[in-house]
């Protein structure tokens, strides 16, 4: 059994929003489907869900972008790792985030997109923080707004950690600390 932590949405309140914006999404592309790109890891669980919700089965494809620095302070640069030769020139990208945070990360990926070609480049995301946002970028499908809290699970981790958690919670070093405990001392 996972730590307790707060649960700030469930799985199921994640299904039910998911499908409210891929319902969005489908009217918007009628008859352009768009290329899907899942930014991974994090978004592998909401992207699997909107391929489900959106008609024809369209194939999902990743790319992996990373924030380099020294040390702790991010320089804000981005690097594409994966994916960044996927042909999407004179196609529709929608690029599906668990989460957009400074959003340097979707602001490179669309760049980088509209360079190589794409006719438009959206995003959908589960979850947008705009109080941390460095970078302005619109959110065409935004799942949920929050605050300022260290959100895991449903795709997102710490260090590795709890990303296979079917909600989002918050997380709690104390709750983590004394679930560790317990699991020593057996209870
Ligand atoms: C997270 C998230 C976004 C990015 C958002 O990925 O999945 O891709 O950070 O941050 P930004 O808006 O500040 O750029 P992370 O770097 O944690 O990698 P992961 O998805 O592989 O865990």
């Amino acid at each position: 059994m996972p730590p307790a932590f707060p649960i700030l949405f469930s799985n199921d309140q994640i299904l039910r929003r998911t499908k409210e914006l891929a319902r969005r999404i489908a009217d918007d592309l009628r008859g352009a489907p768009p290329l899907l790109v899942a930014v991974i890891e994090g978004a592998r669980p909401f992207a699997r869900l909107v391929q489900q919700a959106l008609p024809g089965h369209l194939p999902v494809h990743e790319v992996r972008a990373s924030s380099y620095g020294s040390g702790t302070v991010s320089s804000g640069e981005v690097k594409i790792t994966t994916g960044s030769d996927l042909p999407v020139a004179g196609q529709h990208v929608l690029l599906l985030e668990d989460i957009v945070d400074t959003g340097r990360t979707i602001a490179a990926l669309q760049r980088h997109f509209l360079a190589k070609g794409a006719l438009s480049c959206r995003v959908a995301s589960l979850l947008s923080k705009p109080s941390r946002r460095v970078v302005a970028v619109t959110i065409d499908y935004c799942g949920f707004e929050i605050p300022d809290e260290f959100v895991l699970g449903f795709g997102m981790d710490l260090d590795g950690r709890y990303r296979e958690l079917p909600d989002v919670v918050v997380y709690d070093r104390e709750i983590e600390r004394r679930h560790g405990l317990s699991r020593v001392t057996g209870s």
